[in-house]
């Protein structure tokens, strides 16, 4: 059985997940509006892997036989003065999710959770390479950001993601 500490520090890191879709969703949203359909593209498509993200903690918690509790979402940041803005903004987001998720991790060690252990395990690791995508996103938006071509040269890099139809199960 699963401690209730955890239990609601994994419901609370569904909403977080969640809250993460919806922020790229805000993201992709302000891109499209700016015609940069490279960028909206990708953004949408790391939207994706957050709701896969948070399908698959909740797929645990059914697992587990223990109930999922969908907390509401706040309304995303839809305005934002940049691609640089844009891909700040991206950073701030991973680097606050891994602190999430490594608190999480601590709890769970501290309570001997080892299925959440062993589930978490996977989001650290998930955690390294969001966060190294989003500095190396960062790094480029800004070093074209005073070259109007070459921001339009990123969009379509970027617009090269492959998008998954359905998030990972
Ligand atoms: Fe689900 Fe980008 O962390």
């Amino acid at each position: 059985m699963i401690h209730e500490l955890i239990h609601n520090a994994l419901n609370k890191q569904i909403n977080a997940e969640f809250t993460a879709w919806y922020g790229y969703l805000g993201m992709a949203a302000w891109c499209s509006g700016k015609q940069l359909h490279g960028c909206a593209k990708w953004l949408r498509g790391q939207a994706q892997e957050e709701h896969s993200h948070a399908m698959k903690l909740y797929e645990f918690l059914v697992a587990r036989n223990l109930n999922v509790q969908l907390l509401p979402l706040d309304e995303p940041r839809t305005e934002f003065d940049s691609v640089v803005d844009i891909f700040q903004e991206a950073l701030k987001s991973e680097e606050k999710n891994t602190k999430r998720i490594h608190k999480i991790f601590e709890l769970a060690m501290e309570q001997k959770a080892f299925a959440s252990l062993v589930e978490l395990q996977w989001f650290i690791t998930e955690q390294v390479e969001e966060e190294a995508t989003a500095r190396d996103n960062l790094a480029k938006a800004e070093l074209v950001a005073d070259d109007p071509a070459a921001v339009l040269d990123l969009d379509e890099i970027l617009g090269s993601r492959k998008l998954k139809l359905q998030p990972a199960s």
